[in-house]
């Protein structure tokens, strides 16, 4: 270019914004008085908007360098602003070139419709909690909404109003690496956490609390039946029946729907023929015709386009046709919206209502969250933006509870620090911040996260010594572990499992065994440590037989977060006894798969069905978990053994603590339908609770029934029936009939 057209490209660039910023301050803005109502708001600016105008507000594109794992291979550059676009994946942390991309949307284009900024919050953004399926295991609802509202905060520091979480995914198999993100594999449990999380995320009440400076919007991922991945490999296909549709992997979703979550994230497996990112029943007869859904379904990564590779359209066109009349509004990161719905209405291939529909459910959302009404987020001191103190300490309460002890031979945990001169710490997780972190960890520093290493020293500096040894590495074959300093030591701490990696998407495994020398190095532990304490850091269930053997005692701590190492010491010491039950179930060997707690009844008893070469037992089941201390179940007694629909009664039971330990338990009650016009699961949960009990003292934890919410299971249809007849009710060791007229 010479240097004249350089000045009249720069001089007609000037002018173009002058022209923009003039039209934009031409238009009257009716749909920004803040007075009228939410839908009148959408209505008025939908009919102002161009074909093109509306096609923008349902692309998504990124902004900065995605480096989740799942997307690496895809390595999206930043990409030029475009501020018509509706939505950006932001990547990029600076709340400061957001607001400055914001005021773009709102100054620079003729409607000035705010953007929204999405980003993976998955278990915090800086702080970070223990992933989701150590979550789950810590049966606290509380402590998971406070610890998602942090999340909230600390992103919207962070410029963002918008997170991919909660997955409510019900998985039943440890291979899929994505069994991490979720809650297990009960779909009362999931619901409640996907429930908490969105409390935590977006406040109680949606519509007063979304435009709040400390709250996002919440997006339930990945509609529907992802989990259900054949063999456990990513991205593949899923037989489900309607049954288990309805009765498995729908109830999380309904039950965050109603929660107000305002968004879905559309998945990438084919359900059963239909793949689930074009699925007019599920995205449009279900969700928004039956449950009423009235907010915006975003693709998953790229899974319009995939649509072609899985056989069900022809070219991208068809892609786009198919995804948006089936419910998909926001298409992520492929463009394919915007190259090709407009010549689609324009050959008369889709309707544009269909594309008003769509821009209505995201323009609704973008008023409900408050964007039209305060598009920039408030700019704080860097040093006061994340990592508060009392953040941290949500974080650490959450991970201690979320420790699942399996293992405690002859007590010996909690260690007593007075009797220990040295201290033994092995293993590949010992001196590993980043594991700590876990998958999908946001912007967390892992340099701001003590590993345990870290905190032992730091702790123990006057009276602990603790000699380290990292023994192995994860997966390489590299055994090196001097065994004479271990008789040293009073005990050793081994620190075992799968880096933070393996857990998360697109990796799934075909075994389930600990990789490279793991095994051997807890053998050789064992032969040479007076006392071996096992932690194991993980997201999915593992073959733990060897390690079981050769520890003394073994808990499970997933992958904590940031205050883990804090929260395993308090644990590990008898600060805080653990409390932490199995929401997945742990197989003894990956042929055992699918082994859920909530399976069907088989056709013959006597053991028959069963393996001719190996047990039909897990190693762990679900709800397994030791404490300190001991609990007695008893009492179980019914306000009355027979209800009917529409009364309520109550079963209550006696807990008591029978050890000179205070602790928390996790009361989970279960109910068995013996008979049904649809053969129900041999036991499901259907409440739980968790309390402080006192050492030597005794509670009552009671449960209010229902019977359709507690005994009313879905048909073919997705209909919500009761049957008349028997209901066997269980807690803890404790039973009771009730009949339900
Ligand atoms: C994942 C989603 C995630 C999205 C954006 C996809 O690959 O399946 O869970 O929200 O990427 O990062």
């Amino acid at each position: 270019m010479g240097i004249l057209s350089k000045k009249t490209a720069f001089v007609a660039s000037i002018l173009a914004c002058l022209i923009a910023n003039l039209e934009a301050k031409a238009i009257p803005k009716p749909w920004l008085n803040k007075n009228l109502p939410e839908e009148k708001r959408v209505e008025l600016l939908l009919k102002e908007m161009t074909l093109e105008e509306k096609i923008y507000q349902l692309n998504q594109l990124v902004k900065g360098s995605d480096k989740n794992e799942n997307n690496v291979n895809m390595w999206y550059k930043s990409q030029k602003i475009n501020p018509l676009n509706g939505s950006y994946l932001y990547a990029s942390q600076s709340p400061e070139m957001r607001n400055a991309i914001q005021k773009m949307a709102i100054e620079q284009t003729r409607l000035g419709i705010p953007i929204i900024f999405g980003y993976d919050v998955i278990h915090g953004l800086k702080v970070i909690s223990p992933m989701p399926l150590g979550q789950g295991a810590s049966f606290n609802l509380d402590l998971v909404e406070q610890a998602s509202a942090t999340a909230a905060k600390e992103s919207q520091r962070m410029g963002l109003d918008w997170t991919f979480a909660p997955m409510v995914d019900i998985a039943f198999d440890p291979r899929w690496g994505r069994i991490a993100e979720g809650y297990g594999e009960d779909p009362y449990i999931t619901s409640r956490f996907g429930e908490a999380t969105v409390y935590g995320l977006q406040g109680r009440n949606p519509l007063k609390d979304l435009p709040r400076p400390d709250k996002i919007g919440a997006c339930l991922k990945h509609f529907v039946a992802y989990g259900a991945s054949e063999g456990g490999r990513d991205y593949n296909f899923t037989a489900v029946t309607r049954n288990d549709l309805f009765n498995f992997y729908l109830p999380p979703f309904k039950a965050g729907v109603d929660a107000g979550a305002v968004t879905l994230m559309s998945a990438f497996n084919d359900l059963s023929g239909v793949p689930t990112s074009a699925n007019y029943f599920t995205e449009t007869e279900i969700l928004r015709n039956q449950w009423g859904f009235d907010g915006f379904i975003v693709s998953d990564w790229g899974s319009v386009v995939q649509l072609i590779n899985q056989g069900y359209a022809k070219n991208r066109s068809q892609a786009a046709k198919l995804a948006l009349e089936a419910g998909t509004d926001m298409d992520m990161v492929d463009k394919v919206y915007i190259e090709n719905l407009e010549k689609l209405v324009q050959n008369n291939e889709l309707d544009v209502k269909v594309i008003d529909e769509s821009v209505k459910r995201i323009l609704r959302i973008k008023f409900r969250l408050g964007l039209f009404d305060n598009p920039y987020v408030k700019i704080y001191p860097k040093e006061e933006r994340y990592y508060a103190k009392e953040d941290l300490a949500i974080a650490r309460k959450l991970a201690e509870e979320s420790f699942v002890l399996l293992e405690n031979n002859n007590n010996t945990l909690p260690l007593k620090a007075k009797n220990i001169k040295t201290i033994a710490l092995i293993g590949p997780a010992a001196d590993d911040a980043v594991t700590m972190l876990g998958p999908w960890r946001g912007h967390a520093e892992p340099n701001k996260t003590p590993t345990l290493k870290d905190a032992l020293e730091k702790q123990f500096a006057d009276n602990i010594k603790i000699i380290y040894q990292k023994g192995c590495d994860y997966k390489k074959r590299n055994l090196n572990l001097d065994t004479e300093k271990l008789a040293e030591a009073d005990v050793t701490i081994v620190c075992i499992g799968e880096n933070g990696k393996p857990s998360s998407e697109n990796n799934s495994r075909s075994g389930i065994y600990l990789e490279g020398d793991q095994n051997k190095l807890i053998q050789e532990v064992k032969k040479h440590s007076k006392k071996v304490v096992s932690l194991l850091f993980t997201a999915r269930p593992l073959e733990l037989e060897t390690i079981k053997k050769n520890s003394d005692a073994l808990m499970v701590t997933w992958y904590p977060g940031s205050e883990g190492a804090n929260a395993i010491i308090n644990v590990l010491f008898g600060k805080v006894a653990p409390s932490g039950k199995l929401t997945a179930t742990f197989p003894r060997y990956v042929g055992q798969v699918p082994i859920h707690y909530n399976r069907r009844n088989c056709a013959r008893t006597g053991g028959q069905g069963n393996y001719r070469d190996a047990s039909t037992k897990p190693l762990y089941s679900f709800g397994t978990g030791k404490s300190y201390t001991t609990f007695k179940y008893s009492n179980l007694k019914l306000s009355n053994n027979e209800v009917s629909k529409g009364e309520k009664i109550t079963a209550t039971v006696t807990v008591t603590n029978t050890g000179n330990i205070d602790a928390k338990e996790a009361v989970i009650w279960y109910i068995t339908d013996p008979y049904a016009t649809i053969t129900r699961p041999r036991k499901e949960v259907k409440f739980f609770e968790k309390k402080l009990v006192k050492a030597q003292e005794s509670i009552t934890y009671s449960f209010e029934i229902d019977p359709i919410k507690s005994f009313g299971y879905y048909d073919d249809n997705g209909k919500l029936i009761l049957d008349k007849g028997e209901i066997i009710l269980q807690v803890g060791n404790q039973k009771a009939k009730i009949m339900c007229k």
